[in-house]
Parts: structure tokens; C-alpha cells; sequence
């Protein structure tokens, strides 16, 4: 076991403990023996001196050349690349995932870095013909000001990426508050933007827990815009804080993604890709695939192999090449995911295979569930409804393709969504009716690319998407200019009226 890094909080480029000098401890998930780091817990006072940071910078960083922006992440990509290795095991030691996950985090940082960094050469505004003559006009995007970023634990490279990479070569400066049981990730993800050349004070971070550190970071006057990525619960609050001050909020939270199976769909390629979705990153994804909703024709065949496989999977410490599933990220999850197994079982749900905790040799030392599998699940029950976040899948059986969309869409979430089917109608036609952000066609709901915009409908978002060619919406500001060239009064609509 490596000694406990200490982690201050960035301020203007200097790494400064917490003003009240109180520190907090993260432990490896897999194994708390192991002492990850130790962060600043921060309060007001430091967001306050962040914000002051950032401010400062502002004046300098947008009216630094977009192209040149962009080059310091275009450098940056190239460091991520060459230290892949190591910020996959910094990440996999702070939240679990296995390493080959771990890898695909920073993968999503990279090629963020490689498009956002391009960006800083395109940054596309508008021109269009003017009803008048001797008229331009044109819409350009400017940079707003201090955004301030609340990420979440479960890709705490990937979505800190999405996030300040899109805001920076915007112009924008930033402040960032990492969830605290993932921040290293972040200290490596501004590490290569500073080597790369970002200048002081761009990315501050102050690291801690949400009421302390997230909340004055929300209702900070000088901070127009907020970008959260996490919970509905903290979602709502977020969004009513920034409400009251007419900030600019952009919400990415839960999800309860379907992944529909029909009849005739290649069985062997669907039980691959519920395995991962349902299981990959423990289920800690808001993309991961927590329905599963089968024709009846094939339920039974395709829940068996599931079960099978499910009780197969190598769980473990994600440091450990052999391991397929880590653990949850903290006890407190466990304790949700574990609760939720009950009401599954309170409700009358089927539990076919898990449903308990790992006990005994290492895993008494770490946060570990098995696999679970629930059967006669009904619509109604709050295990098809609610948001879980562990490796809970739940399966329901219907007769048809409108059925099986019908039950898709009957919950309050709509991010991701899969069907799996060799009917290319059946596909088109659910592409069109499922209620969701992201659907997939014989894949599963995971695995989202950086280059198309990323979010969902209904209770997920409120109807902004990160990356793709959206990703600078959030963070720029559009200006229309008219520029009356004719030496005369025109007066647009007037002028031109029959
Ligand atoms: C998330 O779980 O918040 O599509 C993001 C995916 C990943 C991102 C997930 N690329 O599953």
C-alpha cells in the first residue's frame, strides 16, 4: 500500500489547505485498509476564494485566441495518453472499476480533450442574409464567465472532462467540485492542462461535500452558470437554487434505462450486452441497463444464461487484472443497494441469483455485492421505477413490441435505451417511440461516444446535452450583430413590407 497523497484545494495556481484547516480521507473501496487520499473539506470560504481566482483569470483567458485555447488541450490530450496507465490505476484505487474501465474513463478525457481542443478552431457562429440591403449579420458565441462544475464519482475523469474542457475553450474559467470520493481523478485531469500550458487561476478546485462546498458554489453571485452531474434528488435542489438567481443550470442525473429484447434477436449478443450494462461499473453508471424487458418467447432461455453468467463473473479489488465486477463505492451504497433487494422481495419480485453481500477473506474489507437478478417484476414495483445505482437487474416480461415500448417509457427517466431485434422495422419503429436521450439498436445502453451530444428527457435532464457538437452551448453566450452598411435609416420589417 502507497502512503496517502495530500490533496489542497487549486486556487490561482497555488495548492492551498482549507481554511479552517479540516481534511477528509477517501479509502480505496476494494480494500479500506488502503488510505487513497487525503482532501480538503471545504467550506464557503474557500469557494468564495475560488471564485475570486477565477474571476481574476477571466479577464486575461477570454481574450486569449480560441485556436490557442485549444492547443493547451490538444497538449493535454497528449499527456493523458502517455500517463493512461497510471490515472487508470489513481481511478480504479478512488472508486473501484475495474482497470480496463478505468482505461476507458480516461479514453473519454482524451478524445474530449482532442474535440474540444478543435473546437477552439471552429467555435461556429451564424451568418445570414439580411431582409435589407446593404446589411451583414451574424451571431457569434462568447464566453460567459466563472462556471461552476459539480461531478460525480462514477467517471470522475470522463464527466470532469465533458464539463471543463467544453467551458475552457469557450473562454470561461472555472471552479470545480469533484465528488468526494473520487478527486484524484481530477487533480490528474488539471495536472496535464497545466503542463500543457493552462495559465493560473482557469481551473481552480476546492474539494469536499455538497451542503458545504457544492452548495455556495451554486448560489455564488458571480458564478452565472452551473453544471451538475449526479443524483435527481440533488438535481432539484441544484436547479432550485440557480432559479432563484436566474443562473444558466445544466443537469445530467438518474436514470432507469430499458434494454428490450424481441423474439427474433440474436440471443448470444443481447446476453453480452446485458451482462455489461447491467453489470459494468457495478451498475454505477446513469447509462447502466437496469430493466431488462424480454418477449415472453425468449425469457426464459435468455434469463437462465444471464443467471448463469451473472454467478460466473469474477468480483473483486479492480486492480487485479482477473476481476470483472469491483465493488460499490461506499458503504453507503451498499446499505441503498441492499435495501432496495429487500423491497424487491417485499414486493414479491423473484430473486433469482445475488442479493447479498460478499462476505470473508478481502471482501470483508471492501464494499462488495453479487450480481442480482430479479424475475416477475411488475411496471408497478418501485425496483422497475426508482433509480438504484448497484448491480440490481430487474426483468419483465410482455408480448409485444408496443408493449415492451410502453413499459419503457412508463417511468419518470428517459437517458438511455436498447433494443435488441433483427427486424429492421421493429428497430426504427422503437428508435422513434422510446422516451430517452441515447437509444441503442443490438447494442447496450451503454458506452455513449464523446462526439454526439449526451443527455436525456423527462426526470434525467433539463434539455441540455453534454459533448457532441452541443457541448458548447452551455458555456457560450450568442451575440447577434447587424451591421447597416447603406448610410441610411432601414428599418427591418418596415422597409420591406408590401
Ligand atoms: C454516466 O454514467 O454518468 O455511455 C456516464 C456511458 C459512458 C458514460 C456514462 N460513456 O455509459
Amino acid at each position: 500500500m502507497s502512503a496517502p497523497r495530500i490533496f489542497h484545494n487549486l486556487i490561482g495556481g497555488e495548492f492551498v489547505p482549507a481554511q479552517s484547516g479540516k481534511t477528509f480521507e477517501r479509502r480505496n473501496p476494494a480494500d479500506t485498509r488502503d488510505v487513497v487520499g487525503v482532501f480538503a473539506d471545504s467550506d464557503e470560504r474557500d469557494v468564495h476564494a475560488a471564485v475570486e481566482a477565477a474571476k481574476a483569470a477571466f479577464a486575461t483567458w477570454s481574450k486569449v485566441p480560441a485556436p490557442k485555447r485549444g492547443e493547451i488541450l490538444l497538449r493535454a490530450a497528449e499527456l493523458l495518453q502517455a500517463r493512461k496507465e497510471q490515472y487508470s490505476r489513481d481511478l480504479t484505487r478512488e472508486m473501484g472499476k475495474p482497470l480496463f474501465e478505468a482505461g476507458g474513463d480516461i479514453v473519454e478525457a482524451i478524445g474530449m480533450a482532442q474535440y474540444a481542443g478543435s473546437e477552439g478552431r471552429r467555435m461556429h457562429g451564424v451568418t445570414t442574409p439580411s431582409e435589407l440591403p446593404n446589411k451583414f449579420q451574424m451571431s457569434i458565441r462568447q464566453p460567459i464567465g466563472v462556471v461552476g462544475l459539480i461531478t460525480p464519482w462514477n467517471f470522475p475523469m470522463a464527466i470532469a472532462s465533458w464539463k471543463m474542457l467544453p467551458a475552457i475553450v469557450c473562454g470561461n474559467t472555472v471552479v470545480i467540485k469533484p465528488g468526494e470520493d473520487a478527486s484524484v481523478s481530477t487533480y490528474n485531469l488539471v495536472q496535464c492542462l497545466m503542463e500543457a500550458g493552462l495559465p493560473p487561476g482557469v481551473v481552480n478546485i476546492v474539494t469536499g461535500y455538497g451542503p458545504k462546498a457544492g452548495q455556495p458554489l451554486v448560489e455564488h453571485p458571480d458564478v452565472p452558470v452551473i453544471s451538475f452531474t449526479g443524483s435527481t434528488e440533488t438535481g432539484r435542489l441544484v436547479y432550485e437554487l440557480g432559479a432563484r438567481r436566474i443562473k444558466r443550470v445544466s443537469l445530467e442525473m438518474g436514470g432507469k434505462n430499458p434494454l428490450i429484447v424481441m423474439p427474433d434477436a440474436d440471443l448470444d449478443l443481447a446476453l453480452d450486452g446485458v451482462l455489461w450494462a447491467a453489470f459494468g461499473t457495478t451498475g454505477q453508471r446513469c447509462t447502466a441497463t437496469s430493466r431488462l424487458i424480454v418477449h415472453r418467447a425468449v425469457a426464459k432461455e435468455l434469463v437462465d444464461r444471464i443467471v448463469a453468467r451473472a454467478q460466473s463473473l469474477r468480483i473483486g479489488n479492480g486492480l487485479d487484472p482477473a476481476t470483472e465486477m469491483g465493488p460499490l463505492v461506499n458503504e453507503k451504497q451498499v446499505q441503498r443497494v441492499l435495501n432496495y433487494i429487500e423491497i424487491g422481495k417485499q414486493e414479491g419480485a423473484t430473486l433469482l441469483c445475488g442479493g447479498y453481500r460478499l462476505t470473508g477473506g478481502d471482501y470483508d474489507y471492501g464494499h462488495f455485492i453479487a450480481p442480482t437478478v430479479f424475475t416477475n417484476v411488475t411496471p408497478q414495483m418501485r425496483i422497475a421505477r426508482e433509480e438504484i445505482f448497484g448491480p440490481v437487474l430487474s426483468v419483465l416480461e410482455v408480448d409485444s413490441l408496443d408493449e415492451a415500448v410502453a413499459v419503457a417509457n412508463d417511468v419518470a427517466y428517459g437517458l438511455s435505451s436498447a433494443i435488441y431485434t433483427r427486424d429492421i422495422n421493429a428497430a426504427f419503429r422503437a428508435m422513434q417511440a422510446l422516451q430517452a436521450g441515447i437509444v441503442y439498436i443490438n447494442a447496450p445502453t451503454i458506452g455513449a461516444e464523446i462526439h454526439l451530444p449526451f443527455g436525456g428527457v423527462k426526470a434525467t435532464g433539463n434539455g441540455h446535452r453534454e459533448a457532441g457538437p452541443t457541448m458548447l452551448d452551455v458555456f457560450s453566450e450568442w451575440k447577434s450583430v447587424y451591421i447597416d452598411y447603406s448610410g441610411a435609416l432601414q428599418r427591418a420589417q418596415i422597409d420591406n413590407a408590401d
